[in-house]
């Protein structure tokens, strides 16, 4: 394969395949497709700014505004002209006092996204293996295969995606494997990882990821405090989910000791923008306000699980969540999950989150939003299966 040659430089030659060849692991990615109806014809920003239209979200639109202070922090930004802090320290500092933990394990990136993909970046070899327990959340898969490693996977159980402890233990063990993510809340049915499974899990001779993405959510305590005790434990935590932060791309972790010297020599210096952190800070500034919204999307969440069992659960099984989404498995003889989406986003403009991939083909997700938002869901369900199908 040839490639064209370069424009305007000095030194124009042909460059063929060998010399630019990205590795296997990449070749083998699949380009993504367009995942839901409104990708085609809108960014997800212009999706948003029309919540007439479209109002419950299946997916990246967090339906809770942040704290006020975040704006009229980002309104009065006072140096975009100065690089950022190569060491985030006043958001290190700031969130190692909310939690109680040591800011020199506290590193943070560019959403918890970033974090996976320099952790794996600085840890496996290729062909190292990572375990990951689908239905779960796909970037563990994605990045390891861009660090070349390769993922098992242990599905998850299928009557109520818990972990199936024994068959992870067993993964770990034979694949000699390098890394296992764990989610708790899983993302995308909202399952809680039990302590005493992660503490079987830390006893193994493996790097345990906890992804604690959506524990704001869950009235469980963070696991953050653990790394302290556990050097093969790392917890990771973001802004995007319970400060409404999603689109300034804002993750942390905790890391420890013996890993984060490496993530800090890996790491671009800049990878967290100025706007990001002041954003960052300034949500931290209001925890009253966190906490007030948590607690409604927590009291909504229920509310709508409740809703959906009581009046659709002939056809739909909403299961217990302790994030902001409610997983639903759908019953196929009355409408496909595919048309279910279809039909919501069609006619009614609500969005909810079909997953075209196998352990979830018969499943929709729906984000936790306001009560009106609820309403409106459970409207053009009836409109849809009238009479909950009963
Ligand atoms: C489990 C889980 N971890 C991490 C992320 C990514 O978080 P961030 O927005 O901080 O990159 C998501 C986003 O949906 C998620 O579901």
């Amino acid at each position: 394969m040839a490639v064209p040659e370069a424009v305007g430089g000095g030194h124009r030659s042909s460059v063929t395949a060998p010399a630019i060849a990205p590795v296997a692991s990449l070749v083998r990615l699949r380009s993504p497709r367009p995942p839901h109806p409104l990708r085609l014809t809108q960014t997800p920003q212009q999706a948003w700014s029309r919540p007439r239209r479209y109002l419950q979200a299946g997916r990246q639109r967090e339906p809770l505004r942040p704290p006020p202070e975040v704006l009229a922090a980002l309104g009065s930004l006072r140096f975009p002209n100065v690089y950022p802090d190569p060491t985030n320290r006043a958001l290190r500092e700031a969130l190692a006092e909310r939690e109680n933990v040591d800011a020199a394990n506290l590193l943070v990136g560019c959403g918890a996204d970033e974090l996976i993909d320099l952790l794996l970046r600085c840890v496996l070899e290729p062909g190292d293996v990572v375990v990951d327990c689908p239905p779960t959340f796909t970037m563990y898969a994605f990045d390891a295969d861009v660090s070349a490693g390769t993922t098992i996977a242990v599905p998850r159980n299928p009557d109520d995606f818990s972990l199936d402890l024994d068959r992870t233990v067993e993964a770990i063990r034979r694949h000699r494997a390098k890394v296992i993510f764990l989610t708790s809340p899983n993302n995308p049915d909202g399952s809680l990882l039990p302590d005493d499974h992660l503490a079987a899990l830390l006893r193994e001779d493996v790097l345990v990821v906890l992804d604690e993405a959506y524990s704001e959510f869950s009235g469980v305590p963070s696991k953050v405090g653990w790394v302290a005790r556990h050097e093969n434990l790392v917890v990771l935590r973001t802004f995007s989910k319970s400060a409404a932060l999603a689109g300034l791309r804002v993750g942390w972790g905790a890391f420890p000791s013996r890993l984060i010297e490496y993530l800090w020599r890996a790491k671009q210096p800049y990878n967290v923008g100025v706007a990001s952190e002041t954003a960052a800070l300034a949500a931290l500034s209001n925890p009253t306000y966190l906490e007030d919204v948590r607690n409604k999307l927590v009291a909504e969440r229920e509310r709508m699980r409740a809703a959906l069992s009581e009046r659709h659960g002939a056809w739909l099984t909403p299961y217990p969540s302790a994030a902001n989404f409610v997983l639903c498995g759908v019953d196929s003889a009355v409408i496909s999950p595919v048309d279910l989406q279809r039909r919501l986003a069609e006619e009614h403009g609500v969005m909810v989150r079909h997953y075209a991939k196998p352990l979830m083909e018969s499943y929709v997700r729906v984000s936790v939003g306001r009560p009106d938002q609820t309403d409106r869901l459970m409207a053009a369900l009836e409109a849809i299966v009238p009479g909950g199908g009963k």
